[in-house]
């Protein structure tokens, strides 16, 4: 653990690092375990669970994938739910968003000012629309959200730009995931970054513990201060998943209580992946290049 002699001890029992579980670590690990619990209620992962989790993730992936192969100008949203709900059950897995809280379909179709939770529909795509897919498999019992925004046929300066910032927002958030850090450090990364590019970070929606259900704790904001928050412990899974927006960053919810468009109309983007925290950093569990 990166964490100084000096600092408050990550187990939370406000002492210094030197005068608690310095060099107690072995030990220690099945303490800050139980502390996690209780005092955040979240949930380490072993080995066999974080093996569960990457077979979950690899068909996260080639779902990504596969939409990335098939999607085109002309194609309505409700054709890339049926590609994802196809293929992730002949993977033998179950898409979480199908009936999960009352959302009725298998996949997150989110099309330029939808910010997120998109519900696949009669909407065409269109030359230049920046269309984010969100896709949580089920294998085994086991979960793994990811996420990414494509970009069809011929996209503006401006749709370019929300995308490749969005992009980069994860991957620094992503950086900030060691043993040490704090939750805050992942959002300060994140809004300062995107922020001065001229873009806002959404706050009502952020990243989450997930793996043994689809949301856990804790929250993962996009947003907040370097230094504040729980301290990142070797065993934790979460998502990062920033979605930034060109203009303001305040939305609204449409009618169908799910979809969550700019309030200034203005275009959003999002990459989602699930990592987990290691002794030396972070292993995505849903990995692609960003
Ligand atoms: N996949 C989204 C996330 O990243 C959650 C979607 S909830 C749904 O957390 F019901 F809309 F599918
Ligand atoms: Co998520
Ligand atoms: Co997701």
């Amino acid at each position: 653990m990166k964490v100084g002699r000096n600092d408050p001890c990550p187990c939370g029992s406000g002492l210094k690092y030197k005068k608690c579980c310095l060099g107690k670590e072995k030990k220690n690990y099945e303490d800050m375990e139980a502390v996690y619990l209780k005092k955040y209620g979240i949930r380490l992962k072993h080995r066999k669970d974080i093996e569960a989790i990457k077979r979950a993730g690899v068909i996260a992936i080639e779902t990504l994938d596969l939409v990335e192969s098939k999607i085109e100008i002309g194609m309505s949203t409700d054709e890339i739910n049926r590609l994802v709900h196809e293929f992730t059950v002949s993977k033998g897995a179950v898409p979480a968003p199908l009936n999960y809280r009352g959302f009725p379909k298998s996949v997150c179709v989110s099309v330029n000012e939808v910010i997120c939770h998109g519900i696949p529909g009669d909407r065409v795509i269109r030359d230049g629309d920046i269309v984010n897919v969100d896709v949580t498999p089920i294998l085994d019992g086991y979960y793994a959200d990811a996420s990414k925004t494509f970009i069809v046929g011929n996209a503006s300066e401006e749709a370019r730009k929300i995308v490749a910032v969005a992009k980069e927002s994860l991957k620094r958030g992503m950086a900030q995931a060691k043993p040490g850090n704090r939750i805050g450090d992942i959002g300060w990364a994140i809004q300062s970054y995107a922020e001065s590019e001229g873009c806002s970070v959404v706050r009502e929606f952020v990243g989450h513990g997930v793996g043994f259900k689809f949301h856990e704790p804790p929250q993962i904001p996009h947003y907040g201060r370097k230094g504040e928050g729980i301290t990142l412990i070797p065993g934790m899974v979460f998502t990062i998943e920033p979605m930034i927006n060109l203009g303001k960053r305040h939305l609204k919810i449409l009618d169908d209580n799910w979809t969550a468009v700019t309030a200034d109309g203005s275009l959003s983007a999002q990459f989602e992946q699930t990592i987990l925290v290691t002794e030396d950093g972070y292993e995505s569990l849903t990995p692609y290049e960003l």
